[in-house]
């Protein structure tokens, strides 16, 4: 070493490019996390694995898509059954999206329950926050893309709904939509943000797992690391998480194969017809509680608000329940009982979403609707109080 210049941590400046980024990896694969970490904390590293799917798939679809209401659903079609394999790049990067959802939505449940938002992750929910948010806002662009019915009416529906907002509503709606209906501006601007978007993530995943490196992972018995003990991440949590990817790949495999129709919706394999309005209009699965909530409220602005809302309160929850002492947990009865009590909320609320809402359904939406609030509102604020007694 002597004579090459040495920069603060001791390392010599000169290192090539593969050398700091080999150093890099080596710092990951040694960093110490809590030895009791359970399978929950694999969720991460399947999110990742499906990301790399979808960009390779989104990818090489791309150059068969043509971004043009008059020949959208042509292309695609021709995606289906003229390129060679494109049947099976399509099916993957559809059914790619559900598990990916899916998954954003246990990694955020996995947070929740373990209480993962309190200090010194604030940082790192709101990054999660701010991803889910892009994902959600990509997975709509894309659904948009085929030019299907449900596409057309899908992009219809949320442009009126974006226009029922005070003051910018109607700008935002022109900005939307690039006209008065839905058509090939809109599909432009679709593409553009469903393309453009797929790469932020992908920055800011970089970002979020930064930052879990900096702040380290928290522990599911929210004990301090001298008492759980702690292992590096490789070899013992990457031999998990890998096995928990093959197992998510079997199951992936096993749905594109034999249960497609669990993903596809008949209904967009017809082309867009701006003059036939579908019975019921609904969104993919993982946007039917928000859907549910919207239509739950008599007026449009409401709807929207409480709908938006429910997104957008996530990132409130480090406030909402904020961090008092070391160690300490709520019991593990009222943890438990409020997941159910948010997941069945949301379940319900989109069960609800997928019928016509009046009678007992919109009875169901709006206590559905009641419940997932109060999670956020009512039993996080609550935690401290809980946590005074319980050891988890
Ligand atoms: C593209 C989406 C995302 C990817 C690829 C991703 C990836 C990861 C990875 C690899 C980890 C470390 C392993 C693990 O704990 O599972 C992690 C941790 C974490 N993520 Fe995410 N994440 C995403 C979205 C989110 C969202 C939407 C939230 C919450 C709103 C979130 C909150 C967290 C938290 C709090 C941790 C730290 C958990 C702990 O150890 O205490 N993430 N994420």
């Amino acid at each position: 070493m002597a004579g090459k210049p040495v920069c603060q941590n001791g390392q010599s400046t000169g290192q090539t490019l593969q050398g700091h980024l080999g150093a890099r990896a080596r710092a990951y694969g040694r960093l110490p996390l809590p030895a009791d970490l359970n399978w929950w904390w694999t969720v991460g590293a399947i999110l990742c694995a499906i990301l790399a799917l979808m960009l390779l798939t989104g990818l090489t679809l791309t150059l068969a898509y043509t971004p043009d209401a008059g020949l959208a659903f042509g292309s695609v079609e021709g995606i289906e059954r003229r390129l060679p394999a494109g049947w099976l790049l399509r099916a993957m990067h559809m059914t790619g999206a559900s598990f990916f959802m899916l998954a954003l939505y246990v990694h955020v449940l996995r947070g929740l329950y373990y209480r993962s938002y309190q200090s010194p992750r604030i940082g790192v929910w709101m990054s999660g926050c701010v991803l889910l948010a892009m994902a959600m806002i990509t997975a709509f662009a894309g659904y948009v893309l085929p030019w299907g019915q449900m596409s057309y009416w899908g992009a219809d529906v949320a442009g009126k709904a974006v226009g029922a907002l005070p003051l910018i509503g109607g700008w935002l709606e022109g900005v939307f939509l690039g006209g008065d209906a839905p058509g090939t501006p809109t599909l432009h601007r679709m593409f553009a943000l469903h393309f453009g978007l797929a790469f932020l993530i992908i920055g800011m995943v970089m970002g979020h797992i930064a930052v879990v490196h900096a702040r380290g992972s928290s522990s599911p018995s929210a004990r301090p690391a001298s008492v759980t003990g702690v292992l590096p991440f490789h070899p013992y949590f990457t031999v998990r998480d890998m096995l928990a990817i093959v197992l998510v790949a079997v199951a992936f495999v096993a749905v594109l194969c034999f249960w497609p129709e669990l993903i596809a919706e008949p209904a967009n394999y017809r082309p867009a017809n701006p003059l036939h309005t579908p019975a019921d209009i609904e969104p993919e699965w993982y946007f039917l509680p928000f859907y549910g909530m919207m239509q739950a409220v008599p007026f449009k602005l409401g709807g929207l608000l409480l709908s938006g809302g429910a997104v957008a309160v996530l990132f409130a929850v480090p406030w909402l329940d904020r961090k008092v002492g070391d160690g300490q947990g709520v019991p593990t009865l009222a943890r438990v009982a409020a997941m159910l009590l948010l997941v069945c909320s949301a379940v319900a609320t989109a069960f609800a979403g997928a019928h016509h809402m009046q009678g007992n359904w919109l009875l169901v939406a709006r206590l559905g609707m009641v419940g997932y609030y109060a999670y956020f509102l009512a039993y996080l604020p609550l935690c401290r109080v809980l946590q005074q007694g319980g050891k988890v």
